[in-house]
């Protein structure tokens, strides 16, 4: 298939990447300039992942995040990206309730901030069914399986999933359900690499996988683990391009220090008035008024 590198990424076009061959980048973003780099770096889909609430709100977990929330990001990601599949992540309870709310909340994402498709969460059967509505509504849904985060009361803590006979089967169980209930890709996170290429194999649907090895048709990270601007733990299957947040302490710990030296600002950094005025400065502060 040949690439135009500067058509818009849709929903056919990864599925057509799959049958191709061809691998699948996607990064999440949660602001304009993070947007903008991460697209014109010809990156194919952004997640506006609700990761958000820990990586840029400081929350210790998903679970506070509100459609609110992800609606303002989501908004100022689409602001920038001209080319890339920009996906809503439905936040922890706005798909829960009923039907009606959640193809509310999905339809949102596209009507009211851009987007062009939604993450859920989970395969059990009352998730499939909401699925397949939002699907019968037009809402192209990425499904999400092995790690869910949202669970994070239900788990304990963040581990591997699928790592014994039954969590194994039930993740593979539940990639196949999302793909028969219209998903047109599936995230796998967390799981062994094993697993996840046996996923990959049964699937039509691309897999975009996150901690779970080379053999996904897609690979999808946490813009600031990439970017080394993270704060808290680096899971193992982070790659860090980048040590940003030592670059930035070091950046602004110059400026504090040029501040407090008097060293900036320079001249350069400041606004003259012409030579005639300079003189007539004084008078101007005296009176404010024009002399007759
Ligand atoms: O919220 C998020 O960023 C995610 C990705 C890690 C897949 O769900």
């Amino acid at each position: 298939m040949a690439e135009d590198s500067n058509a818009k990424v849709t929903v056919p076009a990864l599925r057509a990447k799959k049958a191709c061959g061809q691998k699948i980048t996607a990064l999440t973003a949660y602001d304009f300039p993070t947007a903008r780099v991460v697209d014109e770096a010809g990156v194919d889909l952004i997640l506006v992942g609700d990761s958000l609430g820990m990586v840029v709100l400081g929350y210790e977990n998903t679970v506070p995040v509100t459609m609110e929330e992800m609606l303002h990001h989501t908004r100022a990601v689409t602001r920038a990206v001209r080319r890339a599949l920009v996906v809503g992540d439905m936040p922890y309870f706005s798909f829960h309730l009923s039907k009606e709310e959640t193809i509310r909340n999905a339809s949102r994402f596209l009507k009211e901030a851009g987007a062009g498709a939604v993450k859920v969460e989970g395969a059990g059967p009352k998730r499939l069914k909401l699925i397949e509505a939002m699907v019968e509504a037009e809402i192209p849904v990425l499904g999400h399986v092995g790690l869910t985060p949202q669970s994070i009361h239900h788990l304990g803590r963040f581990k591997v999933r699928g790592k014994c006979r039954e969590e194994a089967h039930h993740i593979l169980e539940g990639a196949l359900s999302l793909e028969r209930a219209g998903c047109f890709a599936v995230v796998l996170e967390c799981i062994p690499r094993e697993l996840a290429r046996a996923v990959t194999e049964r699937l039509r649907v691309p897999t975009i996988g996150i901690g779970a090895g080379p053999h996904c048709d897609g690979q999808i990270l946490v813009f600031h683990d990439l970017a080394g601007f993270t704060t808290g733990y680096l899971p193992k299957f982070v790659k860090k391009y980048l040590d940003l947040r030592k670059l930035l302490g070091r950046a602004v710990g110059d400026y504090a220090r040029d501040v407090r030296s008097g060293a900036f600002p320079e001249d350069a950094h400041s606004f003259h008035l012409p030579e005639a005025d300079r003189k007539a400065l004084p008078s101007w502060l005296r009176t404010g008024k024009k002399r007759p």
